[in-house]
């Protein structure tokens, strides 16, 4: 029988999770909004782009939460983007009640899915749903990771001209300002980036910069599209995950993932690498940290709980 995914949220991430579900196969899809004739019209024309790209996953779209029945896999893109004049906590409010809502659907309709969100602000989001659906922490986990680390090794291959398929590179800590590039642990072909500056194939300061952007990744897509924010670059990042989930790859991904002693935190959702695979988030990869890298770290930690906390808060009034 064929795998099913469902896309809580139909908007610009949720649209391109579809097509992409398709174009690979990987799944039947619904997709779930309460805007419900977009939703319909967007599955129908997805469903009709099948005939030209020949694939056979089937694509529904509904307002009805009922059709999470069955979902091996949730996706949940619900909610706001940050626009002009939103400050974050107007976002963290309005977000945590739709994710509340979401995620008490989850623990009705489907409470053994694989469940991966992607709404902002990502690391407090995703503790919220957790915490609503009842979910175990495994199967419950958040994407960001997956993404900055896309946008590093992408400025990191044009900086050194080769294929991207040869760079490495992961992003620690939480989904903003706070992230954390590590550059030690990003390679071309096995070649340590220190290695490459010494090697003068660029230099420390190029290196910052490319941090730098990577950190302001999400901000500078937003300010040039200004209506909206990055779409195309979450959903693969998402894909990813889930199909390593589906196919039991255990691909080692960066993602929010909730952290139980791992790098002295307890109880919270925050991006590590982690291995993705049947059993959902099978083990988090423990790093041993320099005093740098921890302090820059820690730091991330701080601002995550001071979101998440705002948003545990949030929902209780
Ligand atoms: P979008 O505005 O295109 O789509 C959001 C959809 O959610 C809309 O269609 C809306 O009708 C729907 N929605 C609102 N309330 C709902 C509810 N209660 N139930 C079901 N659907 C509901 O936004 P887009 O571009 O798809 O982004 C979605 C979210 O992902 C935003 O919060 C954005 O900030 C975040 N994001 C996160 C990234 C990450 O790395 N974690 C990267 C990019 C975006
Ligand atoms: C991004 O990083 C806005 O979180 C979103 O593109």
């Amino acid at each position: 029988m064929r795998k099913k995914i469902a896309l809580v949220g139909a908007g610009n991430i949720g649209g391109t999770l579809a097509h992409l579900i398709g174009l690979k196969e990987l799944a039947d899809v619904v997709l779930i909004d309460i805007a419900e004739g977009m939703t319909k019209g967007k599955a129908l024309d997805l469903a009709q782009s099948s005939s030209i790209e020949s694939f056979n996953s089937n694509i529904n779209g509904s307002k009805n939460f009922k059709n999470l029945k069955d979902a091996d896999v949730v996706i949940v893109t619900a909610g706001f983007q940050r626009r002009p004049g939103m400050t974050r906590d107007d976002l963290v409010e309005k977000n945590s009640i739709i994710i509340q809502k979401v995620g008490k659907e989850i623990r009705k309709y489907c409470s053994r899915a694989f469940v991966i969100c992607i709404t902002n602000p990502l690391d407090a989001m995703v503790s919220i749903l957790q915490k609503s659906s009842n979910l175990k922490t495994n199967m419950c986990v958040g994407m960001a990771g997956v993404l900055d680390s896309a946008r590093l090794k992408y400025f990191l291959s044009k900086e050194f001209n080769v294929s991207i398929e040869d760079v490495s590179a992961f992003v620690l800590g939480g989904h903003g300002d706070s992230m954390v590039p590590l550059v030690r642990y990003a390679t071309v072909s096995g070649i340590p980036v220190p290695e490459l500056i010494s090697l003068k194939w660029t230099t420390k300061k190029r290196i910052n910069e490319i941090v730098d952007r990577t950190r302001d990744g999400g901000g500078e897509i937003n300010r040039l599209m200004q209506t909206s924010s990055a779409f195309y670059a979450p959903a693969s990042s998402a894909i990813a995950m889930a199909e390593s989930y589906l196919k039991d790859q255990r691909r080692i991904l960066p993602c929010a993932a909730y952290l139980n002693g791992e790098y002295n935190v307890r109880g919270l959702y925050v991006g590590v690498p982690a291995i993705i695979g049947k059993k959902g988030v099978e083990k988090v990869v423990e790093l041993k940290l320099k005093a740098e890298e921890k302090k820059l770290f820690n730091n991330s930690i701080k601002t995550v709980k001071t979101l998440t906390n705002l948003a545990q808060k949030l929902i209780k009034k």
